[in-house]
């Protein structure tokens, strides 16, 4: 049987289980190519580690051009993770004519357009399914399936991390710190976990899944990104009784010849299905302009699903290796006007005297934010109260103008917490 071999950089919790899955589900993988997946070299830093998988000790090397430069191998799998070396490694493997996979989101939300025409101008395929939502079918499904499609919107809880301490804030009333130890003891959440708690992770997402859907590069720069490290106990309580669950948000919204980004924590309605996506899940909600309203759900992360979208894409490769590349030329269609024209939950600790809220409501008005609705919540014992604002859809920065005011007057403590309440037009 003919068989294609594949060289493989890295292998830790995806590369692993891409290796698993190619074995356990070896007759399935031989019945759709007729080709057999052969693992021919895989580099690793540290050649005396143990591995979970079934492969002879020969075939690692620390050295990456032994896997670029084999002469048998047609596909690199690029699973290391990070800008550098991960960069370098693609340019040479796609300059030698072989095609590329990767899971690597931070590299081509920052280099890709450029990989792609180099991979373009050698007649070889990148391919990156894994670098968005792990194990659910999202790029190839946009790219392939929905092609009949102009997409309108792409929203998506696309971080496994935040979503599941949001989950654990919401469910099992964890303070913030607490969620996060308990991301980390299970492993959801790295000892460092900024670059998903700031959002990071999510804006890297959203800048691959948009410039799929709009077909127009986006920058991460474009995207307006705030995290969850300021959500509190109290804020999650506000919008359970509101109807609400909170959520970190990943959203592109195309509008006539605008297109607007942001990952932003934010009220989901408890009866949108974005809103049952719990834990370490991730889902995707797309808008097309023939299909309507799609939601795709599975698991974000993990060795297996993301290794299944990985093996998906070598398998694509397989099968239409001789396909003819598309030059997706990303033209600057649209303009990227971040305005936020939302509604906003506006939570506020305040002096407890008559008065003090028409003096907020005024400047509110002042700066063309009208209000939807204000609730005083509990007194806090120090003669403050907490205020909480629902506007109606504002331009974010009237909000933040008059919020600027606001926490100049005397009688205003402090603005806790400032969140999207999200609607989904
Ligand atoms: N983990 C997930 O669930 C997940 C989900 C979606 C996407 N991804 C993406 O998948 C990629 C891989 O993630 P992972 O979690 O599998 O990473 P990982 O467990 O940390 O594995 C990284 C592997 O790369 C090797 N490596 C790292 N730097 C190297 C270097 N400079 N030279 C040689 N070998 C090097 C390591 O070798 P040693 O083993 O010898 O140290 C290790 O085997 C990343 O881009 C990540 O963002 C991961």
């Amino acid at each position: 049987m003919e068989s294609v071999k594949l060289g493989i950089l890295g292998m830790g919790t995806v590369a692993s289980g891409l290796v698993n899955i190619i074995e356990f589900n070896k007759s399935k993988v031989v019945n759709n190519l007729n080709k057999e997946l052969i693992i021919n070299k895989v580099l690793v830093n540290n050649l005396d580690k143990e591995r979970n998988v079934n492969l002879q000790k020969e075939v690692y090397t620390t050295d990456a051009y032994e896997v670029i430069n084999d002469k048998n191998v047609e596909i690199i799998v690029e699973l290391i993770g990070g800008i550098n070396p991960a960069y370098e490694y693609i340019k040479a493997a796609l300059n030698n004519k072989k095609h590329v996979v990767t899971a690597n989101k931070a590299l081509i939300a920052t280099h890709g357009s450029e990989l792609e025409n180099i991979a373009f101008k050698n007649n070889v395929k990148l391919m990156y399914e894994a670098s968005v939502g792990g194990g659910i079918p999202i790029l190839n499904t946009m790219r392939e399936n929905l092609c009949a499609n102009e997409l309108e919107s792409v929203f998506g809880i696309i971080n496994g991390t935040t979503n599941y301490i949001l989950t654990q804030m919401t469910e099992n009333e964890l303070d913030y710190d607490q969620a996060v130890k308990e991301a980390q003891k299970l492993g959801f959440a790295e000892a460092d976990p900024s670059s998903d708690v700031d959002g990071d992770d999510a804006a890297y997402k959203l800048s691959i899944l948009a410039s799929l859907a709009f077909g127009q590069k986006i920058n991460v720069k474009d995207i307006t990104k705030e995290g969850i490290t300021k959500i509190s106990k109290q804020d999650i309580i506000n919008a359970k009784e509101l109807g609400y669950n909170i959520k970190l948000l990943a959203s592109g919204i195309k509008k006539d010849n605008k297109i607007e980004l942001s990952v932003h924590p934010s009220f989901i309605p408890e009866n949108h299905p974005l809103s049952t996506v719990k834990n370490e899940f991730n889902a995707v909600f797309l808008k097309g302009n023939a299909v309507g309203e799609i939601m795709l759900y599975g698991k974000g992360a993990g060795s297996l699903p993301t290794g299944s979208a990985v093996l998906g894409d070598i398998m694509y490769i397989v099968k239409y290796s001789d396909k003819e590349a598309v030059n997706n030329e990303n033209k600057q269609k649209y303009i990227i006007e971040n305005k936020a024209v939302k509604q906003y939950y506006i939570r506020m600790t305040v002096v407890d005297k008559p008065g003090v809220l028409g003096g907020i409501a005024s400047i509110f008005g002042k700066h063309s934010v009208s209000l939807a609705s204000v609730v005083q919540k509990q007194k806090n014992g120090n003669h403050t109260v907490s205020l909480v604002f629902i506007t109606h859809e504002s331009e974010r920065i009237n909000i933040d103008i008059a919020l600027e005011e606001i926490k100049k007057s005397e009688t205003v403590t402090n603005i806790e917490s400032i969140l999207l309440v999200e609607n989904f037009r």
